[in-house]
C-alpha cells in the first residue's frame, strides 16, 4: 500500500460519514485513555438547550447513586441506579464580541470541518462562528486525550477574525458541573441527573473539587493556560476562577492558546475534602511546566506503541480497513487500567447504559487485550477481583450462604438492574467471568494471577452454580443438574429452566474449579486452605459438572436454547415492519419472551465458544436453525455469526457480517451512536478478524489457525502475544506467512501442518488449502 493511501486509513474525516447529526459527531469524535472521556461537542454550548448536543466529560467510575423507585418491589432488588456523572465539558469556550457573549446571546456554529488522525489520537476540528450581530470568526480546536498520563485532557484554540478587526473577549470557566440531558425514550439510553456539589480551590489556576452526594466520591478538576501569554490572565474577582483572554485581533490574524486540564484519581468525598490540597498539587503536576506539544508529544508515542502491537491491516478494502481501525482505536482508549475500572458498554463517549460495565467486557472486548495487550487485560480481570464481595453479597440477597453472583450491569460491584428478568436473571455472567479469567491465565501462563486473584473468581462463581443448581426429579432433567430459572445472553427470551448457553458455561465453571484447584494444590499453594476448600467440595462440583443437563432435540438434532424453547411458536417475522426493529422498543417483553425469537446469538453463542463441543454437521444444523430467528437486535450478535459463518465455510456470509457489524457505529447501524458507541461490538470485530477469518483457535495443543481471505480482500495481517511470544501473521488467498516478532519461539498449526518458528526459522509460509 503506498504510503498516502495508509496514512488516510488512519484518518477520519467529516467526509467520510453519512450522518452529521451533533449528537452523532460528538460520539464518533469522542476522545478518552481508559480514565476520562470528552464528546466532541460544540465547544460553545456548554450546558445551553438551545443547541442539540449533549456535550460532557465521564471518569471512568466517578458515578452517584439514586434511588430505584419500584411500583412494587419486592425482597432482594437493588436499592440504587448507578449513573455515570457527565460533568462540564472541558472543551467550553465563552466568546464575547461587541458586549455580546456567548453564553447569553444566540451565536451560531457551523461546523466546517472535523478530522481525527487514529494513529496519533489528535483531534482536528473547524467552526465557523456568527456572533448575533453578524461577525464572523474562526476557531480551530485541536485536541487529545493523553495515553501518556491519563489525567491530562489537551486543547489548542485558534481564532481568526473572518469579516472585522477589533476586540475580542474569550473565558474559560466552567460555572455549572452537571452537564445532564433528558432523553427518556430509549430504555437504553436514560439518563438521570446526579446530586453533584462543586468547590472552587484556591490556586493561581481555575481548580474545583467535585463530589457526589450519594455514592460519596470525588475528584479534583483543574486546568491551566500552557503559554506565557500576557494577554490571558486568571480572574477570579466575582468568586469564579476563569482564565481572560482580552484580544485585540486583526481580520484574516489567527491567535492561539493552549489548555491542559487535569482530572485527577477518584477518592471517597471524605478523602478528597481532607486532602484536595495534596491532590490539587498532584493534579497541577501533570501540567505545569508542560506545553501543549511536549504533553502530545509523549501521547503520540504511547499512541504508537499501541498500534505497533494491536493493528490490524486490511489489504484491498479502505473501508474495512479505516472501520476496524476505528474500532481498536476506541476499544483501546475506552478500557480502564487502574485495576479498580472496567470498559463501560459505551465506552467514555456517552451516558448510554448509564455507563455500565456488562458481559461485554469479558465476552467480547477481553480476547484482543489478552492477545495484544496482557497488562491491560489482567487490570481489567482485578477489577472483577476489586468487587468480589459485592458478588458475594449479591449471592447472600439471592438466598445462597456460599459463593459469590456478579452484577449483570453495575459501576461499583453491586447490581444495578431494576429489571431482574433481563438483569440479575442473567447469571451467565458469573461463567462468563470465570470463563475469561481462564484464557487470560492460558494466553499468558500467569501464575501469579490465578494464585493472587483468578482462582478465588472461578472459585466463588463455582460456589454460586454449586448451590443455585439442584438434581432434576424426572423427565430427560431426572438426575441431571439444571439451573432452573435463568436468562441466557438473549434478551427477547427469559426466566427460563436450563438454557443451553448458561449450563454449558457453568459446567465450564466448575470443572475450571477444580482444575486450578489441582493445579495449586500441586504447587503446595495454601490458598486452598485459605478459601475452606475440600475435597468433598471439589467432588461436587465435578459431579455437577459431569451431570449437568444440556438440552437438546434429537428429532432436530439441534442444541436448544432451553427446556421449553423449541414448543413457542416462531415469532410472525413476514408481518413485522422494517421500522418495528429493534423489537424492544416497539413490543411488550412478554410477547417476545412468548415466541422464538432471538436479540443475539445464544446457544450458538456457546458453539462459538466450545468449537471442540460439536463437529461441523452439529455446528451447521444448530446455525441454520438459529440464523432465522435471530434479529442482531444487540449490537453483539452479528460478530458471532460471522466467526461461525467461516467455520461453517458459509464464507460469502461471513463476510455479510463483517461488513454489517464492522461499521456498526461509523454507519450509525444500531440508530444510537448518539448515545455513545458499541464497544463490545468493536472488540467482537477482533474476534471476527482473528477467530474468523484466521480461524485462530486456542487447544490444548497450543494456537490453531484455519484461514480463508474474503474475495473482497487482498490480505489480512495482524500481531499477537502468546505467552511470551508475539508472533505477526499475514493471510493472503492463496498463503499464510507467520513471523516470529519477539521471543524464543513456538509451534503452531495452520490447516493441520506444523509450523515451528524459532530464531533460526522466525518465518514460515504454509500454502493454503481450498476449502
Ligand atoms: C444486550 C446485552 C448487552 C447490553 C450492553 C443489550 O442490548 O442484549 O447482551 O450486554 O446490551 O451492551
Amino acid at each position: 500500500m503506498a504510503i498516502s493511501e495508509q496514512k488516510r486509513t488512519f484518518q477520519l474525516h467529516l467526509q467520510d460519514l453519512s450522518d452529521h447529526n451533533p449528537a452523532f459527531l460528538e460520539t464518533i469524535y469522542a476522545l478518552a485513555n481508559g480514565h476520562l472521556g470528552v464528546r466532541a461537542s460544540d465547544p460553545l454550548q456548554g450546558n445551553s438547550h438551545a443547541v442539540t448536543g449533549m456535550p460532557g466529560l465521564f471518569v471512568n467510575g466517578f458515578y452517584d447513586l439514586s434511588q430505584i423507585s419500584y411500583g412494587e418491589k419486592y425482597a432482594g432488588y437493588p436499592e440504587n441506579n448507578q449513573t455515570i456523572a457527565q460533568l462540564p465539558d472541558p472543551r467550553y469556550l465563552v466568546i464575547e464580541i461587541d458586549g455580546q457573549r456567548s453564553d447569553e446571546a444566540t451565536f451560531t456554529t457551523r461546523l466546517v470541518d472535523k478530522n481525527l488522525d487514529l494513529e496519533t489520537g489528535l483531534l482536528n476540528e473547524l467552526f465557523e462562528i456568527t456572533t448575533p450581530g453578524g461577525k464572523m470568526l474562526q476557531l480551530s480546536l485541536s485536541t487529545f486525550a493523553s495515553q501518556a498520563d491519563d489525567a491530562i485532557f489537551g486543547e489548542s484554540y485558534t481564532v481568526r477574525p473572518l469579516n472585522f478587526s477589533g476586540s475580542v473577549k474569550l473565558y474559560k470557566q466552567h460555572p455549572y458541573i452537571d452537564q445532564v440531558f433528558d432523553r427518556e425514550s430509549d430504555p437504553r439510553a436514560v439518563v438521570r441527573k446526579n446530586g453533584l456539589d462543586r468547590q472552587y480551590l484556591s490556586a493561581d489556576f481555575p481548580a474545583m473539587q467535585i463530589t457526589t452526594q450519594r455514592s460519596q466520591l470525588g475528584l479534583v478538576l483543574m486546568w491551566r493556560y500552557l503559554g506565557e501569554d500576557s494577554l490571558v490572565h486568571f480572574d477570579q474577582n466575582d468568586g469564579m476562577p476563569r482564565y481572560v483572554m482580552d484580544l485585540d485581533l486583526e481580520q484574516g490574524l489567527a491567535e492561539s492558546f493552549d489548555f491542559g486540564y487535569s482530572v485527577g484519581d477518584i477518592h471517597s468525598l471524605m478523602d478528597v475534602a481532607m486532602n484536595h490540597a495534596t491532590y490539587l498539587k498532584e493534579a497541577n503536576n501533570h501540567l505545569e511546566h508542560h506545553s501543549f506539544s511536549s504533553l502530545f508529544t509523549e501521547s503520540a508515542r504511547q499512541m504508537q506503541a499501541f498500534w505497533r502491537d494491536a493493528d490490524i491491516q486490511i489489504e484491498g478494502d479502505p473501508e474495512s480497513q479505516k472501520g476496524i481501525r476505528f474500532n481498536l482505536f476506541h476499544l483501546h482508549q475506552s478500557a480502564g487500567h487502574d485495576g479498580h475500572t472496567s470498559i463501560p458498554a459505551k465506552g467514555l463517549t456517552g451516558a448510554g447504559y448509564e455507563g455500565h460495565y456488562f458481559w461485554d467486557t469479558e465476552m467480547f472486548m477481553l480476547p484482543a487485550f489478552i492477545y495484544t495487550d496482557p497488562d491491560r487485560a489482567k487490570q481489567i480481570l482485578m477489577y472483577r477481583f476489586q468487587t468480589l464481595d459485592s458478588a458475594r453479597q449479591q449471592a447472600r440477597d439471592y438466598g445462597l450462604d456460599s459463593g459469590a453472583l456478579f452484577p449483570w450491569r453495575t459501576i461499583n460491584g453491586s447490581e444495578a438492574s431494576p429489571y431482574f428478568p433481563a438483569g440479575l436473571a442473567q447469571m451467565h455472567i458469573n461463567a462468563d467471568i470465570a470463563y475469561a479469567v481462564a484464557e487470560y491465565v492460558a494466553v499468558t501462563d500467569d501464575q501469579t494471577f490465578l494464585a493472587e486473584a483468578g482462582f478465588e473468581i472461578i472459585l466463588e462463581t463455582a460456589r454460586f452454580w454449586q448451590r443455585m443448581g439442584s438434581f432434576g426429579v424426572d423427565g430427560p432433567q431426572g438426575g441431571h443438574f439444571v439451573l432452573n430459572k435463568v436468562t441466557g445472553p438473549d434478551e427477547y427470551t427469559a426466566l427460563v429452566n436450563n438454557n443451553y448457553y448458561t449450563n454449558r458455561l457453568a459446567q465450564h465453571n466448575l470443572r475450571l474449579a477444580v482444575i486450578f484447584a489441582k493445579q495449586l494444590q500441586a504447587v503446595g499453594s495454601d490458598k486452598l486452605e485459605a478459601l475452606g476448600v475440600t475435597d468433598k467440595e471439589l467432588a461436587d462440583f465435578s459431579h455437577s459438572a459431569d451431570e449437568m443437563y444440556l438440552p437438546f432435540d434429537k428429532e432436530l438434532g439441534v442444541k436448544m436454547q432451553d427446556d421449553g424453547a423449541f414448543n413457542m411458536p416462531i415469532w410472525p417475522f413476514d408481518q413485522t415492519p422494517r421500522d418495528d426493529y429493534p423489537l424492544l422498543l416497539h413490543y411488550h417483553p412478554l410477547r417476545l419472551y412468548s415466541h422464538q425469537v432471538n436479540k443475539q446469538a445464544d446457544t450458538l453463542m456457546s458453539d462459538f465458544l466450545f468449537p471442540e463441543d460439536q463437529d461441523i454437521e452439529q455446528l451447521k444444523r444448530d446455525f441454520d436453525y438459529y440464523e432465522p430467528i435471530t434479529t442482531h437486535d444487540s449490537s453483539l450478535s452479528r460478530a458471532i455469526f460471522s466467526v461461525l459463518a467461516n467455520r461453517i465455510r458459509a464464507h460469502h456470509k461471513a463476510y455479510r457480517y463483517i461488513a454489517e457489524s464492522m461499521l456498526t457505529d461509523l454507519n450509525n447501524s444500531q440508530g444510537n451512536s448518539q448515545d455513545g458507541i458499541h464497544v463490545g461490538n468493536m472488540g467482537a470485530s477482533w474476534m471476527e478478524m482473528v477467530f474468523g477469518v484466521a480461524g485462530m483457535q486456542r487447544t490444548k495443543s497450543g494456537l490453531v489457525f484455519s484461514p480463508h481471505l474474503p474475495t473482497q480482500w487482498m490480505g489480512l495481517g495482524f500481531k499477537i502475544k502468546y505467552r511470551d511470544e508475539q508472533v505477526e501473521v499475514h493471510v493472503t488467498r492463496s498463503q499464510t506467512q507467520f513471523t516470529l516478532v519477539h521471543g524464543n519461539g513456538l509451534t503452531l498449526t495452520c490447516d493441520d501442518q506444523k509450523v515451528t518458528l524459532n530464531e533460526s526459522t522466525p518465518t514460515v509460509v504454509v500454502d493454503l488449502v481450498d476449502k
